[in-house]
């Protein structure tokens, strides 16, 4: 069964209609460890050992959040800053991530016309999650397709369930090893 680490990141989850309907949607799925990021560390005091111990355990890190300021909140900054660390996750005798799956799921309050080329924004949101991308290839990480929910405040009901079956479905279908894209 493949392990799967969800580091879900929202400073207010309470206040949350879509992300937190896309966690409940997954959370029960074998083999996902969920960690609600801002719950175990609303002092940013992040106990580094025991995140590299949870990631060292995982196929895949699922890192979902909304997005803000066209990036993650951030506690997110924060966890990459102290758990990736030089001669964990690379330089040194680093490198215990490599060969892991990264995989970015992202809520946005702008819909999907403000981010294209001729758009508000003028880059795709997959643009945007570039410094992402280059740090899970920097670990040796394979970086997946990102899920990108747009619009999250017009979403309809039956949008929004759409969404969470489709998130539901690709963590289900994921396996590792299958590389990039194949999430
Ligand atoms: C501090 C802050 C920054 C935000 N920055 C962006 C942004 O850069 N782009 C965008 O499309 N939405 C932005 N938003 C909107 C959130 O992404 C949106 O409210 C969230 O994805 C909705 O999901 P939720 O219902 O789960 O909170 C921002 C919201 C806040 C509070």
């Amino acid at each position: 069964m493949a392990r799967i680490l969800l580091l879900f990141v929202h400073p207010f989850p309470h206040r949350s209609r879509v992300s937190r309907a896309l966690l409940e949607g997954v959370c029960d799925l074998p083999g996902v460890e969920v960690v609600d990021l801002y719950e175990q560390y609303p002092d940013f005091h992040i106990d580094i050992k025991a995140e590299q111990r949870r990631i060292l355990d995982a196929d895949l890190l699922v890192v979902q959040h909304p997005f803000y300021w066209y990036s993650a909140p951030a506690l997110f900054k924060q966890w990459q800053d102290r758990v990736l660390e030089y001669g964990f996750a690379f330089g040194g005798e680093g490198g215990a991530l490599r060969g892991k799956d990264w995989l970015s799921v992202v809520t946005t309050g702008q819909g999907s016309d403000a981010y294209r080329a001729d758009g508000h924004n003028g880059h795709s949101v997959a643009e945007l999650l570039f410094p992402f991308a280059c740090s899970a290839h920097h670990c040796g990480m394979n970086y997946l397709e990102p899920i990108v929910v747009y619009g999250a405040s017009r979403l309809s009901d039956e949008q929004l369930a759409g969404w969470v079956e489709r998130y539901r479905q690709r963590l289900a279908d994921y396996r590792p090893g299958r590389g990039q894209g194949d999430g």
